[in-house]
């Protein structure tokens, strides 16, 4: 073959993540390609003609073996984006997903009509890489958060958002299994208690694309139906929650129904309802203390 311009590269790559398997081939080429570049996207399309340096070409290269052997993109470059920012992503922290949006712009709507706090205190469960807790913060200025995680090399990586976005000042990180550590947090009273929280059935997890399974097992299994967090959450949340607070948690497309069930079931919780995702699942189970 004659000269590989950036054209013929992605043409071909595109072709072979395609033949892999792989979603959205072409962006995928897209994405590594700008990544070994270090440029943005956009600007391979004015750059078409040209020819990488041979050190980005055989980088490049690398990087698409990985890829088409299923190692997520994101963690090829460390990048993800969500809610228009970016995050930092390691093989510690499940990559951010458009379908938790919903759960941020229910979080955003709730700081900013639903309470009248002057400063809303929220808890954000299960952050992995701090991706809801980063963006709630970035919408509402009148927030301050602590987010909390059972992994520890997950935390780190929230931290590092945290820094990147310039919030430290208002987000707080703590170790916990859930509710267990957050005495040690600097408040265990929260106005909003958000949550992404793994919600995979076991029987359920080889039907996983490969590349979703090299994601962290503990950011994705729950149990043996798939619930086992969501017991707790709703078992615990009353206790954590200030009067007429909100618990906002996410749930497989197929599992509100179940989830509402259990808010149902705590005791503690009322006003339960659901949130559409854009295909019409319900996606984000809603309560406020009882
Ligand atoms: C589905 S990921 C969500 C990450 C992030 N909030 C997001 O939306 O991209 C679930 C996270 O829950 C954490 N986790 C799992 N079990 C936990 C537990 N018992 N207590 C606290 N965190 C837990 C995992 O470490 C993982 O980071």
């Amino acid at each position: 073959m004659s000269e590989w311009t950036l054209k013929k590269l992605l043409d071909w790559t595109s072709r072979y993540f395609s033949e892999a398997h792989l979603e959205q081939p072409r962006l995928a080429a897209e994405i590594l390609l700008a990544h070994v570049l270090g440029c943005p996207r956009i600007d391979l399309y004015v750059r078409f003609d040209s020819c990488p340096p041979p050190d980005a070409l055989s980088r490049f290269r690398e990087l698409v073996k990985r890829a088409a052997a299923q190692e997520p993109v994101a963690y090829l470059t460390g990048r993800a984006h969500f809610f228009s920012l970016e995050f930092e992503v390691t093989p510690a922290v499940l990559i951010p997903r458009p379908e938790t949006e919903i759960l941020v712009a229910a979080a955003i709507d709730f700081c900013r009509h639903e309470t009248r706090r002057p400063t809303v205190d929220v808890l954000d469960l299960c952050t992995g890489s701090g991706c809801v807790a980063v963006a709630i913060a970035s919408q509402v200025v009148e927030v301050e958060l602590v987010a909390s995680d059972r992994s520890k090399a997950a935390l780190e990586i929230a931290r590092r958002n945290i820094e990147k976005h310039d919030l430290q000042a208002r987000i707080s990180v703590c170790q916990s299994d859930l509710f267990d550590a957050l005495g040690q947090a600097p408040k265990a009273v929260f106005d909003l208690i958000v949550a992404n929280p793994p919600y995979i059935a076991r029987g359920d997890y080889e039907q996983l694309p490969a590349n979703v399974r090299r994601e962290p097992d503990e950011a994705l299994l729950a149990g043996e139906d798939g619930l086992e967090i969501q017991r707790r959450i709703a078992a615990g949340a009353g206790d954590f929650l200030a009067d007429d607070g909100c618990l906002l948690v996410e749930t497989a497309y197929d599992q509100a129904d179940r989830v509402t069930a259990l808010f149902q079931q705590a005791g503690t919780l009322k006003a339960i309802q659901t949130i559409k995702d854009n295909l019409g699942h319900q996606r984000v189970v809603k309560a406020r203390k009882a």
